[in-house]
């Protein structure tokens, strides 16, 4: 898969107005990380050497939102004057940069690493200058229109800039482009901003380079940018759909795909069946043979193989469900590990905590592990050894340390740590007044005569 040394930049100057956002744009989330990172990812899958980020707007968010290393620069397009100028402030970066550089746009997140390679192949293959990603696309769509003389592309027009006929031409412009940073740093110096927009249009080196060529894409879906929130959503479903697709194609069961939703960082083992209405986010490790049931959220955890989770259950960030244990319906976990063959199955809370093997939670049981920060500053730990059993409807008040084989009854409000094979029992003692209701009960009936 691995190429020769290439390089990449990522335009994300922007103003991005049409979202209406305090955000930049390329940080809106699309299945679960910014639109930025997406393009990243795949940059990196395919083992690209430099990546230079074109910021502007909303610079110190998108510097801070994005994971560095020294393969990364940012550089601050202070006056955003057109695609061309952005290009052109690369080049102390790019000039003696030996291999071609990629040129993508940062709002348009589903590219992936098949088609660049694809561009990168093409762009070597023929030895040109400059390689432009283009499609067929609606007539309506407001894209750049390429002209070509003798079947080569000979310039890209600006739809606003186009006459009524060229305007007819449905090959356009995908803003995706391969260069030589050599051609192109010395076809930038030459344009101008005389257009519609009076912008410096990095389409305008087309012209002025001499072997530039077209990759028509059969399909352009992955390169489409976004503009506004209706296309965020839009696009939002079509990655979804791809990575659902992705899923079920490696041997994992999703009921219903429409309503499934999992972050692209999400891994899953085959054979695991995933209900409808799940979430599954962040960093979340899924094993196989798991069973997922309807309506379950699940964030930045793991769940080992054979272990079931739902309906209507919560795992929150740092949980991790054992192999083969089981969480039921209305049940929320927190920064816990569930041990093997353990079970926590009804309307329970349970954070900050370690429960061992085989351990029975029972219903409504409460880990109160928050005390508004008056003695532990963040939050207290509860230990369960394996084999406990905790009866239904107890408050487990941290820290607590319940060793191996500790029964707590129903009902207890356990403050003290126990040893093993205990048998806690935290409640007030129950007072049985025989006969005593009978003359009430004649009572209440005069009253309400
Ligand atoms: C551009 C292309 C057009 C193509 C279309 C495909 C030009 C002149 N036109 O048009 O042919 O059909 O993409 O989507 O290139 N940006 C900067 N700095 C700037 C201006 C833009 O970083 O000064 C970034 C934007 O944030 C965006 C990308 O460059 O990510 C494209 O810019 P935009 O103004 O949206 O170009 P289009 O008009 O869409
Ligand atoms: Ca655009």
């Amino acid at each position: 898969m691995k190429f020769g040394k290439f390089g990449a930049m990522i335009l994300a100057a922007g103003l991005g107005t049409r979202m209406k956002s305090d955000l930049p744009k390329v940080l809106h989330p699309i299945c679960g990380q910014p639109m930025l990172t997406h393009i990243i990812d795949q940059l990196l899958s395919l083992g690209v050497d430099k990546i230079v980020i074109i910021v502007s707007h909303g610079k110190e968010k998108v510097i801070q939102a994005i994971s560095r290393d020294d393969k990364f620069v940012f550089i601050d397009q202070k006056k955003p004057l057109g695609t061309g100028h952005a290009v052109r402030q690369t080049e102390k970066i790019f000039k003696n940069f030996k291999g071609p550089v990629l040129i993508l746009s940062g709002d348009a997140p589903a590219i992936t690493k098949h088609t660049l390679q694809a561009i990168l192949r093409a762009h070597q293959a023929t030895k040109a200058d400059l390689t432009c990603a283009t499609a067929d696309l609606p007539l309506s769509t407001p894209y750049g229109r390429i002209i070509r003389k003798n079947n080569k592309i000979q310039e890209i027009k600006e739809a606003l800039d186009c006459s009524k006929n060229e305007l007819q031409i449905p090959e356009m412009n995908l803003g995706l482009y391969c260069a030589n940073p050599h051609t192109l740093f010395s076809a930038l110096q030459k344009i101008k901003n005389k257009n519609a927009k009076k912008e410096y249009y990095l389409t305008d080196i087309v012209q002025l380079i001499n072997f530039s060529q077209a990759f028509k894409l059969e399909d352009a879906r992955e390169t489409l940018g976004i503009n506004n929130r209706v296309e965020l959503a839009k696009m939002n479903q079509y990655m979804q759909h791809k990575i659902n697709e992705k899923w079920m194609l490696r041997g994992v069961t999703l009921v219903d795909p429409n309503t499934t939703y999992i972050d692209a960082s999400v891994k899953i083992g085959k054979d695991t069946v995933i209900e409808p209405g799940c979430h599954l986010k962040g960093k979340t490790w899924i094993g196989s043979g798991v069973m997922l049931k309807a309506g379950t959220i699940i964030e930045d955890s793991r769940v080992e193989t054979q272990a079931t989770v739902g309906p209507y259950a919560r795992l929150r960030p740092k949980s991790h469900v054992k192999k083969g244990a089981r969480v039921g319906n209305f049940v929320e976990l927190k920064n816990t590990t569930l041990g093997e063959n353990s079970k926590a199955n009804h309307l329970t809370y349970l954070g900050d905590a370690v429960i061992g093997k085989n351990v029975n939670i029972g219903c409504g049981v409460i880990t109160c592990n928050y005390d508004g920060n008056l003695t532990y500053q963040g939050k207290a730990k509860t230990v369960i050894g394996d084999d406990c059993f905790i009866g239904s409807d107890c408050q487990l008040i941290a820290p607590l340390r319940l060793q191996k084989g500790t029964f707590v009854a129903s009902g207890s409000s356990v403050t003290n740590d126990a040893p093993k094979d205990s048998l806690v029992i935290a409640r007030a003692k129950q007072i049985t007044k025989k006969g005593y209701m009978k003359k009430m009960w004649v009572r209440a009936k005069k009253r309400k005569k």
